[in-house]
């Protein structure tokens, strides 16, 4: 794959490469007298840098893949814009700039088995990508493949003429994130995409987008509920939790010293607070949830042992305390 980055200075490029902008989103559940409506992201903004791995990490159902849908213009957001390149995605209208968008912005799902047809050679999803964004020619399409695969370190050789039931799960991911690569994109956004493959292999998935950042000049938003892989993998971090990113900042200081009461119960959560370890699993708390989501001041308000009066009318705004986003009013001041 030709796109080794040689300048150096670009390493340290900290420009805003996609930016979320006062996302939300209203989606109308249940029916009848039932029907409500659910505030399933609520004034998230936020960016990925050039160069950057950016995680955004909660719990099940706080949001994320609303937001990501959003970003990759799969779902229109309620209120709010994203801008790629300074651009508003949703005010693209030549066919050329949607097609630039999609071949620079590509994505990665949870289950790769689900990402190929089971009926069809994988090699076949390579070739037919190629074409589509405009690498014709036998050649230059048979490159464009064999550079893709060999940058997730796999080889044509191993790929070629197989179907999907011949893979392990990891491999088959490889193949997906070699696939988004064909078009050389800017920014992948890998949704949950290590958590349908075995453990023992998924260091080696996220240790396959530092490479990509490091060689290609490749941006990631990483999106999990696995706090040790995003300890391990990010640059910086967004915590969410019902629909609001309540704290974000670099990973190391957000996991290591965290000011959000919601991310400092998190983290003594994690037996011998080691952030290495895995994150809190799903517990059934969907009527919780449910209530959390309808509050209207902070979502947090019903567990959090610093709740002022405030905190139960007032929905906190976003402070920035030592080089960090925290959304309570205790960092008013
Ligand atoms: N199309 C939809 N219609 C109604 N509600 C939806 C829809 N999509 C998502 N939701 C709700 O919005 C909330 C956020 O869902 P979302 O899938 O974004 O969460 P998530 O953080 O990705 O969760 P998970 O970790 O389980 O993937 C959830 O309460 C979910 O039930
Ligand atoms: S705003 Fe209030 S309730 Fe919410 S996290 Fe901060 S102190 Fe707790
Ligand atoms: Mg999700």
């Amino acid at each position: 794959m030709n796109r080794k980055n040689d300048n150096p200075e670009k390493e340290i490029e900290k420009e805003g490469l996609i930016k979320a902008k006062k996302l939300q989103k209203v989606f109308v559940v249940g029916g009848g007298f039932a029907r409500s409506r659910l505030l399933a992201v609520d004034d998230v903004s936020f960016q990925v840098n050039k160069n950057e791995i950016f995680t955004l990490a909660g719990e099940s159902g706080c949001g994320k893949t609303t937001v990501s849908k959003i970003l990759l213009g799969f779902l229109e957001p309620t209120q709010g814009e994203v801008y790629y390149r300074d651009k508003n995605i949703l005010e693209l209208q030549k066919w050329e700039e949607k097609k630039q968008f999609m071949k620079e912005v590509q994505s990665i799902f949870q289950n790769p088995f689900e990402t190929f047809n089971p009926l069809r050679k994988v090699d076949s999803y390579l070739h037919d990508t190629a074409k589509n964004f405009g690498m014709n020619g036998k050649k230059r399409d048979k490159k464009a493949v064999e550079e893709a695969l060999q940058s997730v370190g796999l080889g044509m050789e191993e790929v070629q003429g197989r179907y999907p039931s011949e893979f392990s799960g990891g491999q088959l991911q490889r193949i997906s994130i070699a696939r988004a690569l064909i078009t050389k994109p800017s920014l992948l956004v890998a949704d949950e995409p290590v958590s349908m493959v075995d453990a023992s292999l998924r260091m080696s998935i996220v240790n396959l987008f530092k490479e990509l950042r490091d060689e290609y000049s490749v941006s990631v938003l990483y999106i999990t509920h696995d706090l040790a892989t995003a300890y391990y993998v990010s640059d910086r971090i967004g915590i969410m939790f019902r629909g609001n990113i309540v704290e974000m900042g670099d990973v190391e200081e957000v996991l290591m010293n965290p000011k959000h009461p919601y991310t400092q119960m998190l983290k003594e959560s994690i037996p011998e607070a080691d952030p290495k370890k895995k994150w809190t699993e799903r517990v059934s708390i969907t009527e919780l949830e449910t209530e959390e989501y309808m509050r209207k001041g902070c979502k947090f308000a019903g567990r959090c042992p610093f709740v002022e009066e405030k905190c139960k009318d007032f929905m906190p705004e976003e402070f920035f305390v030592d080089g960090r986003m925290v959304r309570c009013w205790l960092y008013e001041k």
